[in-house]
């Protein structure tokens, strides 16, 4: 039987007397879109950081086209085909959007203008070529969060993991955005997002996984999912905004 594309197994991550991520296990198929939510300070962005390898865990394990990834680090982990955005911008803001671009690219296009090619491609399918030549700390926070994208996409991801990128877009900012990722779903990119906005994780997956304290307390059918009174009550209940 073919081992599941993408698997967190038992994961759990303690800072101290905090268990940030409960003992969570799930699954992501090639070519699916996973949405994971839940109220502030849940766990989700713990969670993205045991699979990409900014941090450790605590027991568990993350398993990735057909085997543990747990002890390598996170370019190496990139080279395998994991890309992601951070829920805090990093670019760097001295540098121009091509040359952020660029340094993701240089992963799988080690010569200069091969390097300048690719990411001069990615920024056009975000719609940033205009921008190319911007530092990045001259870029709107709409133009930042693409350029957020682009850096993961460069990469040539076969998993992208989103952490909030739609977070301040306004509704035709969205619209593009979920556009985009559908044309690269289309292309075969897997998607695993971290999303508070509830039309776009309705509109765009199928999957939902609702993480509350720590905890995967729910998992499924996107509609169904958004309906449950338990889902309702963690995930709004309790939001800031
Ligand atoms: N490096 C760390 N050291 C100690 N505690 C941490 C660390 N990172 C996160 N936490 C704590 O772990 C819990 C989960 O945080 P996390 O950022 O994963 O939540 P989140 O679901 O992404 O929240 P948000 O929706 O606000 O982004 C929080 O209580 C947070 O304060
Ligand atoms: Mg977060």
């Amino acid at each position: 039987m073919n081992e599941p594309f993408f698997q967190v197994r038992g994961v759990v991550k303690r800072f101290g007397g905090l268990t940030a991520v409960n003992d969570v296990s799930f699954d992501v198929a090639r070519g699916e879109i996973v949405s994971i939510i839940g109220p502030n300070g849940a766990g989700k962005t713990t969670l993205f950081n045991l699979v990409t390898g900014q941090l450790a865990p605590t027991a568990g394990e993350v398993r990735f086209d057909g085997s543990t990834i747990n002890n390598l680090r996170p370019d190496a982990r990139a080279r395998l085909g994991l890309g992601r955005t951070f829920q805090i911008a990093k670019p760097l803001p001295a540098l121009t959007a091509l040359e952020n671009a660029m340094v993701g690219a240089f992963l799988r296009h080690p010569k200069l203008r091969d390097a300048e090619a690719h990411a001069h491609g990615v920024l056009r399918e975000v719609g940033l070529a205009r921008r190319a030549g911007v530092r990045a700390s001259q870029l709107t926070l709409s133009e930042r969060r693409r350029l957020e994208v682009a850096r993961a996409l460069a990469l040539d991801p076969a998993l992208i993991l989103l952490d909030e990128v739609m977070a301040g877009l306004n509704a035709s900012e969205v619209a593009e955005a979920i556009d985009l990722f559908r044309r690269l779903n289309q292309r075969g990119l897997t998607f695993l997002i971290i999303e508070h906005n509830l039309k776009v994780v309705r509109a765009f997956s199928k999957r939902v996984i609702v993480i509350d304290r720590g905890a995967k307390i729910a998992e499924g059918n996107a509609d169904k999912i958004l309906a449950m009174p338990q889902v309702v009550t963690a995930y709004l209940g309790r939001r800031k905004q």
